[in-house]
């Protein structure tokens, strides 16, 4: 649900009543020109009465005095002008559509004086707005508690110096809120709603922003040998599907960058079951898949110079009569055999095939899959970081660097022989868990037999695509992980 605030650029613009909300940093002085909406006299006393001192993401909010054009006024603080990084505008964006309350008319003054305003700087501040404004309400039939109507439309109007490069810049911006948007849609949809099926049909929609998107059903991935993958779905009713979407942007020989996501649209753990506490956010165990579309319809909606493969693996794992069994041994399109311990270790199933069909069929330069895979990495990094693995230390150091530019922050985490000897079986070639200890790099190591040479990094996103905490610019439960972080990886090092 995007679709509350309706955003513009202006040079200036005639405020008549609504909210006027002004930016002031912490060594500048208070906020001056705003179009009469509000005198700067005014602004000043409302400072001072409230002790307000423009620190980071502070704020002051008053009921605009009788003469002004304004009805009501919010100060958003920037904290020192030296200080400020490119996400601080997403976090100021953020803080004011908090602010928006009834107001169905808000100006934003962005030009604060001693701060230099960029067009990129703008258009952040307008993402940030949407993404703090982003709302999962189709499913409520009456109004909230606070007793805001649903379906109110805002109208925004971002006044700057820079407003006609800021325009240009927005563009590109809301392709990548609208990714980041579709990602969280689909991971707090409800699993009655959104299995393999519906999941791929959202994939296919792709098409009409000139992506070229297959979808393969059980038939073909039999055909296929992804005995690992079918091995998971089949105690569903529901059938599985892989889809593969490409988006040729890029110099037609230039070899694609890849990104496959865990799409299991619902994890009961089958047979291996979960207890029955908060089994209901397994849900969200598609949001590896979820950023992987929403990056994609990021990539495409702002034709980015790249050609780029995203490929999901689409699966529900339930228990069933025909549900696979701990001891089962399993053949994966690789031709590796897998013995089932633990039926609940599924997301490395279905990535171990999706894996390898992405490295043979497309010979990319790099992979990086991301997955809801283990509770372990909660333990280990909580929900502020998600855990990376790679073989490759220039993808590596690219995403850590993606990571705090956008604040999707990454932690990196060993893998070695030595784990990966955790995960041999007597039976097969591997076994599907590797004990207790290190379980998040046990499964990081199950996954890496599935990739050759070909660099590749595992996002590990179980502590960040869901139930994170509220920030800035998301305070819904499906954070949309992902998406910002690896469209500010390509677009930083691998376009045009
Ligand atoms: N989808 C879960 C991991 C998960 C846990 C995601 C919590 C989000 C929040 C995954 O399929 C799983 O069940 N992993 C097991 C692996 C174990 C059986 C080796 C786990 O982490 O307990
Ligand atoms: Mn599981
Ligand atoms: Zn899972």
């Amino acid at each position: 649900m995007s679709d509350k605030l309706e955003v513009g650029f202006a040079r200036s613009v005639s405020v008549k009543g609504g909210l006027a909300v002004l930016l002031q940093a912490k060594d500048g002085d208070g906020p001056s020109s705003a179009d009469g909406a509000i005198t700067a006299g005014a602004v000043a006393r409302a400072a001072g009465i409230a002790e307000f001192k423009a620190k980071s993401m502070g704020v002051l909010d008053f009921i605009a005095p009788e003469d002004a054009a304004a009805d009501r006024v919010v100060v958003v603080g920037l904290g020192a002008s030296s200080d400020l990084v490119a996400y601080d505008w997403f976090r100021a964006g953020g803080t004011a559509a908090s602010k928006i309350g009834s107001s169905s008319a808000v100006a934003v003054f962005l030009d604060a004086p001693g701060v230099e305003v960029s067009a990129a700087n703008a258009a952040d501040f307008a993402a940030g707005m949407l993404l703090r404004a982003y709302k999962f309400d189709k499913y409520k039939t009456k109004r909230d508690k606070d007793g805001e109507e649903k379906d109110k439309k805002v109208k925004v109007t971002i006044v700057t110096a820079a407003a006609a490069d800021a325009k240009k810049a927005f563009a590109d911006a809301q392709a990548v809120v609208a990714g980041a948007i579709l990602a969280r849609d689909l991971v707090n949809e409800p699993p009655n709603v959104l299995g393999p099926v519906e999941f791929a049909a959202k994939a296919k929609e792709l098409e009409k922003l000139g992506a070229e998107v297959e979808i393969l059903d059980e038939k073909d991935m039999r055909k296929l040998g992804m005995g690992a993958l079918l091995g998971v779905a089949q105690g569903s009713s529901r059938p599985p599907r892989l889809a593969v979407i490409q988006w040729k942007g890029g110099k037609a020989k230039a070899k694609p960058v890849a990104f496959v996501g865990k799409g299991v649209v619902f994890d009961t753990g089958g047979i291996s079951i979960k207890p029955a506490g908060g089994m209901e956010d397994m849900k969200g165990d598609m949001g590896g898949a979820a950023a992987v579309i929403g990056l994609m319809h990021a990539l495409a909606a702002r034709k980015a110079k790249v050609n780029a493969v995203g490929i999901l693996g689409l699966v529900e794992n339930m228990p069933d009569g025909n549900a696979q069994r701990p001891g089962d041994i399993v053949t994966s399109m690789s031709g590796q055999t897998i013995e089932i311990i633990n039926t609940d270790a599924e997301g490395r199933l279905v990535l171990g095939d999706a894996l390898w069909y992405c490295n043979e069929r497309f010979n990319p330069a790099f992979m990086i899959n991301l997955a809801t895979l283990t509770g372990a990495v909660l333990v280990a990094l909580g929900t502020q970081h998600a855990g990376l693995f790679s073989n490759d230390d220039t993808l590596s150091d690219n995403l850590l660097k993606a990571g705090l530019h956008t604040q999707e922050k990454l932690w990196r985490l060993p893998l070695a022989p030595e784990y990966d000897k955790l995960i041999d079986s007597k039976f097969a070639d591997m076994k599907n868990t590797g004990g207790r200890n290190a379980g998040a790099i046990t499964a990081a190591q199950f996954l890496q037999r599935f990739v050759k040479d070909t660099p590749w990094a595992h996002l590990d996103v179980a502590g960040t695509a869901m139930a994170s905490p509220a920030t800035e610019i998301s305070t819904t439960w499906a954070s949309g992980f992902g998406v910002r972080l690896l469209d500010e990886l390509v677009r930083a090092n691998y376009e045009g």
